[in-house]
């Protein structure tokens, strides 16, 4: 565990409204793969070919069995240290906003209550012929690709590269964003936007940005703190010095 320096100590112990923005590094300590680097998704697959409209359009069962695989990962993932953290950082701070580019669920499995999801989910199944959403928990689903009951077929309810991210959840994002006088970002590698420009734009409107990973990103020269470390390690160090 990494003790906080006193800045942000103090900074915890005001109660400052607080933004968490997270990324797939928030699950690494899970055993869920990142995307960029070594054993990350996009090692060796082309992210166009998988998590695009014209990918699926083209090949749907490739872009199924890739997702269908991944709600496989993620079914049998569980929450790491990090994610508690998280929640508990939610229940010792009067106004923290979780803000996710993950996909996994495991915020809310952890127990984060209210949860602003930039890029979908994979446990949502969006129709592609009369856009009726659903929640589905299976592990595996059984026929790929799944289909509607209205005969059309069901695509993953995630964002894909290219696609418009969900406007309520973007407005909502914006509006913690500009308001925060803290904000966390948590294992994201901060090059997809506009996740990536959030911290930029807390940090223009005043707030405190520290930044929780093990590698440099085009982020960190921005950030007032940079912790470097797995989020396991440093969140829980965050929590305890609050005690
Ligand atoms: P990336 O894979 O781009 O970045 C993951 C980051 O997590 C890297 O900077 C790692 O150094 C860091 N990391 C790894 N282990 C960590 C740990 N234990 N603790 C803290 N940090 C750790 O993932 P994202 O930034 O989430 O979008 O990627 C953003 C978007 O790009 C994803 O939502 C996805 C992807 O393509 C789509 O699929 C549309």
């Amino acid at each position: 565990m990494q003790e906080p320096t006193g800045e942000l100590l103090r900074l915890l112990s005001s109660d400052p409204p607080t933004v968490v923005l997270t990324g797939a590094g928030v699950s690494a300590e899970s055993g869920l793969a990142t995307f960029r680097g070594p054993g990350g998704h996009w090692e060796g697959r082309d992210p166009m070919s998988l998590a695009t409209p014209e990918a699926f359009d083209a090949e749907p069962m490739t872009v199924w069995r890739f997702y269908d695989w991944r709600r496989t990962q993620a079914a049998s993932a569980k929450p790491n240290p990090a994610h508690t953290a998280i929640v508990d950082l939610e229940k010792k701070l009067s106004n923290l906003t979780v803000v996710t580019q993950n996909v996994d669920g495991l915020h809310e499995r952890a127990g984060t209550a209210e949860i602003i999801r930039l890029h979908g989910s994979l446990w949502t199944l969006r129709c592609t012929v009369c856009g009726a959403e659903r929640e589905d928990l299976r592990p595996a689903l059984h026929p790929l690709p799944p289909g509607c009951g209205c005969g059309g077929m069901l695509r993953p309810g995630v964002v894909w590269f290219g696609e418009q991210l969900p406007r309520e959840s973007m407005g909502k994002a914006q509006n913690a964003v500009r308001n925060c006088r803290l904000m966390l970002v948590v294992g994201t590698s901060s090059l997809v936007y506009p996740a990536a420009a959030m911290p930029q734009a807390a940090r223009a409107a005043g707030a405190f940005v520290v930044e929780v990973n093990p590698e440099r990103t085009p982020l960190t020269p921005m950030v007032d703190e940079h912790y470097d470390g797995p989020a396991g390690e440093i969140l829980p160090g965050f929590v305890s010095s609050m005690a």
